[in-house]
């Protein structure tokens, strides 16, 4: 068997595969252009492929020999799933080991921007710590501060857990979700009250440009926005106006951005009081040990006729390709 792995990995996870068939490898830190992975994936019977590589029914039609593709991902819209489906391709991710890592991830961005960590560190880095400012880099406290979590899947709710436990008032809006330990409202109310905003969603039709020019207009004046999820579950145009006319004074956190990465001239990076880190939420050691762990497991069970730990069209496995 051939399998296409679209990005260099651990190295024990690419012998893994090595070992149970052809491993072919785009051995490079930055995506194949659709050209190249078009070709890195022919006649490959399995993928392992990255958040960056979109797989829609087009390129599918290119690789007829192709019966699984194995995301190193929990998000999985880089794929088209419905048209795997119908050509019979098992779609996988790696949902669970992420959770905790990426919870933190946003507890931290939280702190750094309600705190301002990351303007402070940049002046002591530039040379410009002068004294003990009594009026400067006065951030707000999150103790008592009303955390907004839009989305209460598995990573939403940990953040949840974790934003109670500083002794934040949590509140949700989740059409799907029901859960006693936390309040949940309307997203309409959620954006008005909430001092926080963290979103959690996975990116669909619903959510794309769900953080709209009327639901910034709707938040508090000194607002923090924070995207862990998706980056266009937030209208950037609409992000740079409502802070252009002065809105989010709390500040706004950005590790996922539309378009993404987003290029160095981007307006964005003008404004002080927001922090853009470059998708790094489930960035540990271990986490991305357990997610290349786990997506190799999915992409060798599907080609070896075993049940794989998550796949997301399991009808395809006893009548796929
Ligand atoms: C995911 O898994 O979907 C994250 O965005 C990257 O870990």
């Amino acid at each position: 068997m051939r399998i296409a792995v679209t990005r260099r990995i651990f190295d024990d996870q690419l012998e893994r595969i090595a070992a149970a068939g052809e491993l072919r490898l785009w051995d490079s830190d930055l995506p194949p252009s659709p050209e190249e992975l078009l070709e890195l994936l022919q006649g490959a019977d399995g993928a392992l492929t990255l958040l960056t590589d979109r797989i829609d029914g087009a390129v599918l039609d290119q690789w007829p020999n192709l019966k699984v593709v194995s995301n190193l991902a929990v998000g999985y819209d880089n794929i088209d799933v419905p048209a795997a489906t119908a050509r019979g391709v098992a779609v996988c991710t790696t949902p669970d080991v992420l959770t905790d890592t990426t919870a933190e991830f946003t507890i931290a961005l939280i702190f750094a921007v309600a705190r301002q960590i990351v303007p402070g560190a940049h002046i002591a880095w530039e040379g410009g710590w002068k004294t003990w400012y009594p009026m400067r880099f006065l951030g707000r406290d999150l103790a008592g501060a009303t955390l907004g979590i839009v989305g209460l899947g598995r990573i939403g709710r940990r953040v949840a857990e974790l934003g109670a436990a500083i002794g934040m008032q949590v509140i949700y809006a989740d059409a799907f979700m029901d859960d006693d330990e936390f309040r949940q409202v309307e997203l309409d109310e959620l954006l008005r009250v909430a001092d926080i905003i963290s979103l959690h969603t996975p990116l669909t039709e619903e959510t794309n440009g769900l953080i709209s020019r009327e639901a910034l207009a709707a938040m508090k004046l000194d607002a923090i926005l924070i995207n862990t999820a998706r980056g266009p579950v937030v209208d950037t145009v609409a992000l740079v106006e409502a802070l252009d006319a002065g809105k989010l004074t709390g500040g706004v956190g950005l590790d996922v951005t539309d378009p993404e990465p987003l290029p160095a001239d981007h307006p964005l990076y003008a404004f002080e009081r927001v922090t853009i880190v470059p998708h790094i939420a489930s960035a540990t050691h271990a986490t991305r040990h357990e997610m290349a762990r786990l997506a190799t497991d999915n992409v060798l069970a599907v080609l070896q006729g075993t049940e794989p730990p998550n796949c997301l069209n399991p009808e395809v496995l006893s009548n796929g390709r």
